[in-house]
This record gives C-alpha cells, sequence and structure tokens, in this order.
C-alpha cells in the first residue's frame, strides 16, 4: 500500500485519543509511582526499572539510555515502523476515523475500517441469533444441559450471552447470506462458515453445539466457543479460528465482566475453561477470566497487570495436571516474568483434582475464597512440591532436593528475594534445628552462586573462585614485592610463609617465589643481587614476564614497604583467610553430601570442621582490619 498523506485533523485527533500508559503497558510491566508509572526500559537491557510514563505530559522517558518521547515516537522505535502506520493503527484501535490528503485513497482506508466494522456487526447479528435459538424448540436439550447437569441460573445465561447453534449445515448461513444479505466472503472472514471442500459453497462451523460467545474488554463479541452436548461429539470444544477482530493469544475470555472485580479485589484469577469462569462469576467470584485451552503468556498476564495495581495473579489450573513441570508448562512465559517479581504469581490447586466448576457444585462460594486466600506464591509452591514426600535424612534424596532447590533458586532475578529464599528452603532443610540453618544457607548461597555464573547446561567448573581474587592477588604481590625490596624483612616473610603453611596461589606468583628460593640458595658470595637475578631469568621464564611490574615501586608501595612488619601481617592474614574460605566450601559441601543417618559422626565432625574455620576466618578478618589505619589505604587491607 502507498503510504496516504494524512491530514492534520486525524494526526491531532489519534494524538489525543491514544493513552500512553494504556499503550506502553502493552509491551511493559509498569507499576504506579506516585503520579507517574515506572518499568523495565525495553530500549535496552535494563536491570532495574529506569523506564518512566507520565500519564499528565503524555510522555515517556528512559533515564538510563535516554529514550523518550510520546505515544507516537514509542510504537516507531518498538516496532521499527514508520509515522504513518503507526497512526493509522492506532486510529483503527481508538476508532478515530481517518481523513487523508487525496480523497482516492481516502476512500481505501475506510473501506478497510468499515470492513471491520461489518464483520462486529455479522458476529453480533450471529450471536443474539445463537441465544435465541436456545430459546427455541431446537435449543431444548441445551438449555436443559446448562440448567440441569450444569446447573446455572438463566440470569448467569443471559449474562454470557450463552446461546445454541442449530444442527444442520446451512442453518446459520441461510440466516445470514440469504436473510440478513450479507456477503458471503464477510461472513467466511467472521469464521463462521467453511468453504466446502468438494464442490462450490459453504457449510455452518458450529453445529449443535453450545455457544459461548467470547467478547473483548469493551464487550463487543469477537468469537466463539462452542462445546459438544454430548460426550462423543469430538472435538469437545470447537473455537473460532483467529480473525481480523480475534486473536486467541491475546484474549482472556470473561475479562470484560471482570476487570471491575479485579482492579476492586486488586487480584485476578487465572482459571482454565469457559465453564469454569462462567461458575466463578456465577458464585460471586467475578474476577475470574480463561486462557482459551493455551497456556497463559506474557501478553495476557500484562492485560491483567492493568487491572491490578499490586500485580497479583491466582492461577488456578487443573490439578490433574499438577507436578512443578506440567505447572511450568501451563505456566509457560509467565514464569519469567514471575522470577522477575514482575507479577505476583500464585497458584492455586483444589484438593482432590477437581477443576473450579466442579468443586463449586459441592463447595459453598466462600470455601474457594478461602482457597483463593491461602494459595502460595509460585516460588513457594515450587518448593513445596520439590520438598514433598522427600526423607531428608537419607543423603541421596537431600542431595537430590537440594539440587533441584538450587536450580530453582538461581532463577531468581532479585538478589534480595533470592536470599530470602535461599533461608527459606534451609530452614525447611534443618528439620527443626535451628543451629543448622546459617550453615545450610551457606551451602546452598555457594551453589546458587555458581549456578548463576554458569547457567543450565555448562558445566559447573571444578576449581574454586575466591570471592577477593583480586584482593588475594594484591595481598600477594604486596608480599613478594616486600621480598623483593626491603632486604630487612625478608626473613620474616619465609617464616610466616613457612609458619602457617601458605603458598601462593597465582601460578605467576609461584613462579616467581619459585625463583626466589633458588636464588636464596645460591652460595652467598657468587649471589647477584636479587633484581639482576630476577631480571636474567625473565628471558628464560617467560611466565616471570607477567610479575617485572613487581621490580618497581611506586609512591604508595615504597610507603608499603618501608613498615614491612605491617605488611607482612596483613598480607599473610589476607592469603590464610583465601585459604580458610576455600576449606569451608570444601567442607560444607562435604557436610551437605554426607548422611546424617547412616553416619553421624562424620556428619558431626564435617560440623566443628567449619565452625572451626568460621571463627578462624573471622579472627583472620579482624587482624586485616586492625592493621594501621595507614594500611588501609592499600586495597587488600580493611576492605569488606
Ligand atoms: P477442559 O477439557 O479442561 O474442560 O478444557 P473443561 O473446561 O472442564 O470443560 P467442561 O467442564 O467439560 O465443559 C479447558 C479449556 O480448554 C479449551 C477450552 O477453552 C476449555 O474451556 N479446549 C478444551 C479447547 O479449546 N478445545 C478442546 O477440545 C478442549
Ligand atoms: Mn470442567
Amino acid at each position: 500500500m502507498d503510504t496516504p498523506r494524512l491530514h492534520p485533523d486525524t494526526i491531532a485527533a489519534v494524538r489525543d485519543r491514544a493513552d500512553i500508559v494504556d499503550i506502553v503497558s502493552e509491551h511493559v510491566v509498569l507499576k504506579k509511582q506516585g503520579k507517574d508509572y515506572t518499568g523495565l526500559c525495553p530500549f535496552h537491557d535494563d536491570k532495574s526499572p529506569s523506564f518512566s510514563v507520565s500519564p499528565g505530559k503524555q510522555f515517556y522517558y528512559c533515564f538510563s539510555c535516554g529514550a523518550g518521547g510520546n505515544a507516537f515516537k514509542f510504537m516507531m522505535e518498538l516496532g521499527k515502523r514508520p509515522f504513518t502506520e503507526v497512526v493509522l493503527d492506532l486510529a483503527k484501535r481508538y476508532q478515530v476515523p481517518v481523513q487523508t490528503l487525496e480523497p482516492s485513497k481516502r476512500q481505501a482506508l475506510q473501506q478497510q475500517l468499515t470492513l471491520r466494522e461489518q464483520i462486529y456487526e455479522i458476529v453480533a447479528v450471529t450471536a443474539r441469533f445463537y441465544e435465541h435459538a436456545l430459546l427455541s424448540p431446537d435449543g431444548e436439550a441445551a438449555l436443559q444441559y446448562l440448567l440441569g447437569k450444569r446447573g446455572l441460573s438463566p440470569e448467569i445465561i443471559q449474562q454470557f450471552q450463552l446461546g445454541y447453534a442449530p444442527g444442520g449445515w446451512q442453518t446459520l448461513y441461510g440466516y445470514l447470506v440469504d436473510q440478513k444479505r450479507f456477503p458471503v466472503a464477510l461472513v467466511e472472514k467472521a469464521g463462521l462458515i467453511v468453504p466446502r471442500t468438494s464442490g462450490s459453497g459453504y457449510y455452518d462451523r458450529f453445529r449443535n453445539r453450545l455457544m459461548i460467545p467470547i467478547l473483548d474488554v469493551r464487550g463487543r463479541v469477537i468469537g466463539f466457543g462452542g462445546r459438544a452436548l454430548s460426550d462423543d461429539d469430538k472435538p469437545k470444544y470447537l473455537n473460532s479460528p483467529d480473525t481480523e477482530l480475534f486473536d486467541k493469544g491475546k484474549t482472556l475470555f470473561g475479562l470484560d465482566k471482570a476487570r471491575e472485580a479485579i482492579s476492586k479485589t486488586d487480584c485476578a484469577v487465572v482459571v482454565e475453561g469457559y465453564f469454569d469462569v462462567i461458575a466463578l462469576h456465577g458464585a460471586g467470584i467475578t474476577s475470574a477470566v480463561a486462557s482459551l485451552g493455551t497456556a497463559l503468556n506474557a501478553a495476557q498476564v500484562r492485560q491483567l497487570l492493568r487491572y491490578t495495581d499490586s500485580k497479583q495473579v491466582v492461577l488456578n489450573f487443573d490439578a490433574d495436571a499438577a507436578g512443578v513441570k506440567a505447572a511450568k508448562r501451563a505456566i509457560g512465559e509467565v514464569a519469567d516474568m514471575a522470577y522477575r517479581g514482575d507479577v505476583q504469581l500464585r497458584v492455586l490447586n483444589i484438593p482432590d483434582g477437581k477443576d473450579p466448576d466442579e468443586y463449586l457444585q459441592l463447595h459453598a462460594p466462600q470455601d474457594y475464597q478461602d482457597l483463593l486466600d491461602h494459595a502460595p506464591l509460585w516460588l513457594d509452591w515450587q518448593i513445596q512440591q520439590i520438598i514433598a514426600g522427600r526423607d531428608l535424612r537419607q543423603a541421596d534424596q537431600f542431595q537430590q532436593t537440594a539440587q533441584q532447590l538450587v536450580n530453582l533458586l538461581s532463577d531468581i532475578a532479585n538478589a534480595d528475594t533470592r536470599t530470602y529464599y535461599v533461608r527459606h528452603c534451609a530452614e525447611l532443610f534443618s528439620n527443626g534445628d535451628a543451629r543448622l540453618v546459617p550453615l545450610l544457607a551457606e551451602n546452598l548461597m555457594v551453589q546458587v552462586r555458581r549456578q548463576r555464573r554458569s547457567p543450565a547446561g555448562e558445566p559447573t567448573p571444578k576449581t574454586l573462585v575466591f570471592s577477593q581474587t583480586s584482593t588475594l592477588e594484591a595481598a600477594e604481590a604486596m608480599l613478594l614485592q616486600v621480598f623483593i625490596h626491603a632486604a630487612e624483612a625478608r626473613d620474616a616473610v619465609a617464616t610466616a610463609l613457612e609458619e602457617r603453611d601458605l603458598h601462593f596461589s597465582y601460578s605467576h606468583h609461584r613462579t616467581l617465589w619459585r625463583e626466589i628460593m633458588a636464588w636464596q640458595l645460591t652460595p652467598g658470595e657468587v649471589r647477584p643481587p636479587l633484581l639482576d637475578w630476577l631480571r636474567d631469568r625473565v628471558n628464560e621464564s617467560p611466565a616471570l614476564a607477567q610479575t617485572q611490574h613487581l621490580y618497581y615501586l611506586d609512591e604508595t608501595h615504597r610507603r608499603a614497604v618501608l613498615r614491612a612488619p605491617l605488611v607482612i601481617r596483613a598480607a599473610i592474614a589476607c592469603i590464610e583467610q583465601a585459604f580458610c574460605e576455600k576449606r569451608y566450601r570444601t567442607l560444607l559441601e562435604k557436610w551437605g553430601a554426607s548422611d546424617c543417618t547412616a553416619s553421624p559422626e562424620t556428619h558431626a565432625q564435617y560440623q566443628a570442621q567449619i565452625y572451626a574455620e568460621k571463627r578462624r576466618i573471622a579472627v583472620l578478618e579482624k587482624e586485616r582490619q586492625t592493621t594501621f589505619e595507614d594500611l588501609a589505604k592499600l586495597p587488600w587491607v580493611g576492605e569488606t
């Protein structure tokens, strides 16, 4: 299509009508903050919400990447689409009549708009036709099914505009095309009739089915679900195909009737079936909607989030589909939103594998409300599922469970939430022994950190990474510099290392230390100055090249070398601390893997060792920190 030149009035009218919060919240989860809204910026990889939308100014702005503009700009940038296309799109959405500058093109555009309007009309007429048929003698069986088997009241049947599609191949066709004179092509576009595969002509898509109209948020019928009346009829549900009006993946059944209650209760309930929604509304729980037989997707959840300020969504899926894996499938991409904290997702499983409709046949509405009120958060629910039925005193089960929990905890994006849940899992693991909680928490945390560093698939590295890698490297380097430049302190360095049985962790430092040892062992008379010896050796030992910077002293290091005894104390403490931490982690792992019932002594022994390491670490930490204030200027002293 050529780009029409839009009339300035049209552009102005669309600008007036379009609401930036409405438009942005289709793509970004927004939280209200004072007068404005904030969320994660869609234009860059945003870690914390830097994107702000002002309904007052009809303007968005990202404090992090600087993106900003009005509703038009947002849609243009996000979809990489031209201005005119965006305006036309919004014109359709907000029902602004389009005027172009060339009359011929204006006509074409108007036609396209009226085409949609005509399909709306056809679908609405059809809904009324089905409603009528339900109350006619033809619909007798269907009506009895609703009143009897389903136990619905006439009011709720009317409220949901339930209907009946008569049997016969061309009942609706005859009504719409022959009687009402709607163009066949449009009735087909509405998804109501299907062209015959052989020969010519059409037949009704829905025959002898109970009809459930699907409405958009504004209450206009856009499609249908049709339920078979007998179990032999397959499929059980037949739905409208996607049409100009109906997009299954973006629609939630019942939202038009639920949005007020969702706002009021600040919480949305998502169920699986049409009849679950109908039964819940009938029972006065009017915040219920259904995804249409597919996994709930992010677009659907974002629609719901427009109505609940605190982003609460309860998912009530069939309990026969329970189990973490099945639940994950049902939750689909919404899981990611939950891990990011964009939605407060709760899970409701009705006991005995019932769906809400079946449950309400036997229980009072208040019983369902109680279940809703106690629905656990998605994360808690998963943890419950992982731990349920496990005997954590058995080493293998303990290990398996721990691994599953680590996988789960590693997915939590927010650090505070993660810490909270690590502690929570540790408590569950402790079997009521509060003394164990800190250890278990630490054990889980170490594994979670490792998992986050090397996400799924990659094997975790065997070597432990020190928490203070650069600090340790700096401390080792300083100790070597003292040795090289302060002859009077050399004995002290060597003795300290030997006494505490420490060595250098970085391989280039180890190489340098080996050279220093070799130099020391050379008989005194022929021994050249240490620096000369080292400079000579660089050519033969390439690893030494990495340590050449230690041969020179800048001002800070010169001052440090002058205070050699203190520097040595601090550096040694730092190096020893790294070793203790490494041992501490290894012990934690062994402790977690050991079986406390089969070998209680080993288990207790590990525990004692772990506490000993922890105490030593605290002492060393203090030693580092209490070394002279001057030294605090060095990066590896007094740093936490
Ligand atoms: P279920 O098969 O779980 O049944 O479908 P239900 O809702 O409990 O149905 P009743 O109570 O026997 O009437 C759940 C939803 O999945 C979609 C429908 O939206 C249905 O409400 N579905 C199911 C289909 O679209 N097609 C099918 O054939 C079955
Ligand atoms: Mn059901």
